[in-house]
C-alpha cells in the first residue's frame, strides 16, 4: 500500500497537472491566467519548464475534479489543496490565481504559491500551501529542481526573493537561481545549496528598507562556510523587473560588475551609516566583527579583518580584540 506521504505527493502532482492544463486549455485559463503570464513576459517554454498554472474562479472546481478522479478527500485536505469547512462543504484553497508549483530537489511537487491577478495592495499577494507532511517551507528553495544542474556546472548560485525573479532569470538564460520565497534563508536551505556549490550570490530587491534585515540573515550563510557575494539593483527594481528590461548580455555584465564580496559590502554599508558618530560606530564594529566571527576559516577571517580595518578606517587591533571576545576558540 502507498504510504500517506506518497498519497500526498500524488494528489499534489495531479493538482499541478490540473492547474497547468486549465491554464493552457480552457477559455478562462487562457483569458485570465495565460494572458497574465504573457503580460509579465513569460513565454510558453518558460511556463512549461516551471509547470505554471491557473486555478479557476469557481469555489470547488479543482476539488470536485480530483474527487471525481478518485483522489481521496483525506489527502486533498492534508495537502491544503481543499479546505473542509465547518458546514462540511469542501472548497478549493486556490481560486482565481496564477499558480506556481514548488518542487523538491528531485522534482516532486510539494506545494504551491498562488498569486492574485491584480496589484491590489490591500490583499495578500501570494497564498501558499500550508505546512504539511510533505511541505516544509523552511526546507525548500523555489526553483532548485530546475536550477541544480546549472548551479553545479557554474559553481555558483544566485539567491533571489521571489518566484517571478527565478522565472524571469531563467527566461533571460540564467538558470542557476533559486528563491527563499520572501523569508530569511534557513540552515536547511543553505545546506541544499552547499551540496551543489560553496559560492552564493545574494540578489536583493532594490528597496532600501529590506536591506539591513536581509544583510543580517547572511551571517548564517557564512557560518556554513560558504563564500557570499551580494548584488543590489536600482531603487524600485527587483531581479525580475530588472532582468525584463535588460538584454541578456547586459544582465550578465551587470551581475559581474556589481556582485561584491559580502564582508566588503557590509563594511561599506556600515561606514555610510555611522557617519563619523563614535557611539554608532562602536555598535557597527561589533556588528561587523560578528559577521567575520561566523567564518569558519581562520586565515579568511584574518584577511577580512585587514580589509575591514581599511574600509572602516580603524585599527586592526580594535577588530582583533573585538573578535577575540566573540570567538574564544582558534584565535
Ligand atoms: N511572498 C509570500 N506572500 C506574500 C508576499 C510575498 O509568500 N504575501 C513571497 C513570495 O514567494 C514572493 C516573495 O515573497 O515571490 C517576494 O515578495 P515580493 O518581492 O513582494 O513579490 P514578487 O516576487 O516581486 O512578486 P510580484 O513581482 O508578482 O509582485
Ligand atoms: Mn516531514
Ligand atoms: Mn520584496
Ligand atoms: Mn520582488
Ligand atoms: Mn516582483
Amino acid at each position: 500500500a502507498l504510504d500517506q506521504r506518497e498519497s500526498m505527493f500524488l494528489v499534489s502532482e495531479y493538482a499541478q497537472k490540473y492547474f497547468h492544463d486549465v491554464l493552457l486549455n480552457t477559455e478562462e485559463g487562457k483569458a485570465i491566467g495565460l494572458s497574465y503570464f504573457k503580460e509579465r513576459g513569460f513565454n510558453g517554454e518558460t511556463i512549461k519548464k516551471f509547470g505554471l498554472g491557473y486555478s479557476p474562479e469557481a469555489w470547488d472546481a479543482f476539488s470536485k475534479d480530483a474527487l471525481g478522479k478518485g483522489y481521496q478527500l483525506e489527502f486533498l485536505d492534508k495537502t491544503g489543496l481543499t479546505i473542509v469547512r465547518e458546514d462540511g462543504r469542501t472548497v478549493d484553497r486556490f481560486r482565481h490565481r496564477v499558480m506556481f508549483p514548488i518542487h523538491s530537489m528531485s522534482g516532486r511537487v510539494l506545494g504551491f504559491g498562488g498569486r492574485i491577478l491584480t496589484n491590489d495592495k490591500k490583499v495578500a499577494k501570494y497564498l501558499n500551501s500550508p505546512e504539511s507532511d510533505i511541505y516544509h517551507k523552511s526546507k525548500v528553495l523555489y526553483g532548485i529542481f530546475q536550477a541544480k544542474q546549472s548551479i553545479a556546472k557554474l559553481d555558483n548560485c544566485y539567491l533571489v526573493e521571489g518566484y517571478t525573479d527565478v522565472i524571469q532569470f531563467n527566461q533571460a538564460g540564467i538558470e542557476n537561481v533559486v528563491a527563499s520565497s520572501g523569508t530569511a534563508l534557513t540552515p536547511d536551505q543553505i545546506r541544499l545549496i552547499s551540496r551543489l556549490t560553496k559560492n552564493i550570490t545574494v540578489l536583493f530587491d532594490g528597496d532600501a528598507a529590506g536591506l539591513r534585515a536581509s544583510v543580517r540573515g547572511i551571517d548564517l550563510i557564512l557560518e556554513e562556510g560558504m563564500n557570499v557575494k551580494v548584488c543590489t539593483f536600482p531603487e524600485g527594481e527587483d531581479p525580475d523587473s530588472f532582468a525584463r528590461k535588460t538584454a541578456h548580455g547586459d544582465l550578465v555584465e551587470y551581475l559581474q560588475k556589481n556582485a561584491k564580496d559580502f564582508i566588503q559590502f557590509k563594511a561599506t554599508l556600515l561606514v555610510d551609516e555611522a557617519q563619523n558618530d563614535p557611539v554608532k560606530k562602536a555598535g557597527l564594529i561589533r556588528d561587523m566583527v560578528t559577521s567575520i566571527s561566523k567564518i569558519p576559516d581562520r586565515i579568511q577571517r584574518e584577511i577580512y579583518i585587514q580589509e575591514c580595518a581599511r574600509i572602516m578606517d580603524i585599527s586592526e587591533q580594535v577588530l582583533v580584540s573585538t573578535l577575540a571576545q566573540l570567538v574564544q576558540k582558534d584565535i
